[in-house]
């Protein structure tokens, strides 16, 4: 297939019910499919978009592309969940077929109201000199999951000083206003988050560009999101083009997020902010999105995937994943990220708890497990994923707690991706502490948390047939966890 534009703006009518099934039946083949993380069944996902809790049950949406595993017309897929583990598909909810979104429905978010779901999204569209011009939309989801656009723009202008390049909604209530962030790039070209306001979710105001570092962010803002962690503002973004000497980072485009004293919605700033730091420390994490959630939880979930990136999956018809559902709390002002507590239901069998002398290993095993490593301070060793008998592709953890640092290297392979990008990644630690990793792997992606989340890095990995061992080599006794994890997809 030639992913012209042509092609991959086709509206969605126009592929035949026989393309998809012959799409589908590959993609069912294919070798790098997941066991509890949600994927696409054919073509491609981004973005989590809509993570909210409606009528009782979880619901998410997510960036969607189903025809090959390429950016195209997007549309956004529903899946609901009672979970947040076991995810039911509910098909594509929101379609590109109207004026205002004919190129796609982009990235956005929901907020209940009353007995209905408020939904806020981007409308992509391009005019005939294939110019952008965005609108950013609504629609309202009922009890029945139906869903209904509003027909007209909620916003259908740029603003002033704001190029083509204005996307991602956020929607909250604040106090007694409904704010609504939004991603763009000025015409000076730095990235900006602009900030409206309403009463009626329907008319929307201006107030101002969010005000929360004085550093330039790059050229453009996609995905901002705004949460409260214990009242103080916390807002996750990616800054596209951001200067390394501002922030350091490795991959193409950095998810990053900042921790504020408070907000003041007046004159839109984050007040007090500490250093900009980077969500993820891995290789393919992007477009996080978080909520406060009716239980009190703050959670999050992202994308394990890359704009502009290229990943073996695609020649198998099917691209990228979300990550697990993290909750999301504030330690002594650092910002934590875990799985949800509802992850621990996947575990099979009975947990293996061994303190083990300097080598462990599990040989033959499912790429689909997790585990628990407690590593004693003044410790040196590895942690081999993915790895076959002859020790020369694996995934490689390399942890030394003298020094305070851990390495994540995903050189040996057979199958190396995106390698202009670096294949290691290097986190610090307190040196000569203790550290505690939690180590989540299903079949090609692996998210590992470090010391019960303080810093995360997610990858992914794609092993041959003969890599389904696991070694971990040191100079001191580890405290092992082992559980296989239960298929959800
Ligand atoms: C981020 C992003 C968003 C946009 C969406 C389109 O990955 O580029 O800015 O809304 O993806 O799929």
């Amino acid at each position: 297939m030639k992913w012209t534009d042509e092609v991959r703006y086709l509206p969605y009518e126009k592929w035949g019910n026989d393309y998809l099934r012959k799409l589908e039946s590959k993609v069912k083949e294919a070798k790098w499919r997941l066991d509890f993380h949600i994927q696409p069944k054919t073509g491609l996902l981004n973005d989590p978009n809509g993570f909210t809790f409606f009528n009782n049950q979880w619901h998410l949406f997510y960036q969607f592309f189903p025809f090959g595993p390429v950016h195209g017309l997007k549309s956004w897929y529903h899946i609901v969940s009672d979970d947040l583990i076991h995810w039911r598909s509910e098909g594509v909810a929101i379609k590109p077929d109207t004026a205002y979104d004919s190129h796609g429905v982009y990235s956005g978010s929901a907020l209940p109201v009353g007995d209905k779901l408020f939904l806020a999204y981007t409308g992509n569209v391009r005019d005939e000199t294939w110019q952008r011009v965005p609108y950013q939309m609504g629609a309202w989801m009922d009890q029945d999951n139906q869903i209904t656009k509003i027909e007209k723009p909620l916003i259908n202008q740029v603003p002033e000083g704001i190029t083509e390049h204005f996307r991602d909604p956020q929607v909250i209530k604040y106090k007694n206003h409904y704010l609504m962030f939004i991603g763009a790039q000025n015409t000076k070209k730095q990235g900006e988050v602009l900030v409206y306001q309403s009463d009626n979710l329907l008319e929307w105001k201006i107030k101002g560009s969010l005000d929360f570092i004085e550093e330039s962010m790059g050229y453009m803002i996609e995905c901002p999101n705004v949460v409260f962690l214990d009242d103080q503002p916390v807002l996750i973004f990616c800054p596209q083009g951001l200067d390394k000497r501002v922030a350091d980072y490795q991959n193409i485009y950095p998810n990053f997020y900042i921790v504020g004293e408070n907000f003041d919605p007046e004159r839109c700033k984050i007040n007090h902010v500490e250093d900009l730091k980077l969500l993820d420390a891995g290789f393919d994490l992007y477009a996080t999105q978080a909520f406060n959630a009716p239980d009190g939880r703050c959670l999050s979930i992202g994308w394990i995937g890359l704009p502009e990136m290229e990943y073996p999956t695609f020649k198998d018809g099917w691209a990228h994943c979300l990550s697990l559902v993290k909750e999301l709390k504030l330690i002594n002002g650092e910002l934590y990220q875990y799985p949800v507590k509802e992850m621990e239901m996947l575990r099979k069998e009975e947990q293996k708890m061994v303190i083990h002398d300097h080598s462990f290993s599990l040989e033959g095993i499912e790429n689909s497990f997790e585990l628990q490593v407690k590593i004693p301070y003044s410790s040196i060793g590895t942690i081999q994923l993915y790895a076959n008998k002859e020790h020369n592709h694996y995934l490689c953890l390399e942890f030394d707690t003298v020094k305070g640092k851990l390495t994540l290297d995903r050189s040996r392979t057979i199958n190396p991706i995106n390698l202009k990008y670096g294949n290691k990644r290097t986190i610090e630690l307190k040196k000569n502490g203790g550290l505690n990793l939690t180590i989540f792997v299903d079949q090609s992606v692996c998210e590992i948390f470090i010391n019960k989340g303080q810093k995360v890095m997610t990858t992914t990995y794609y092993p041959e047939k003969d890599q389904n061992n696991v070694y971990v080599e040191g100079d001191n006794q580890y405290l092992i966890k082992y559980y296989p994890l239960s298929k959800t997809t």
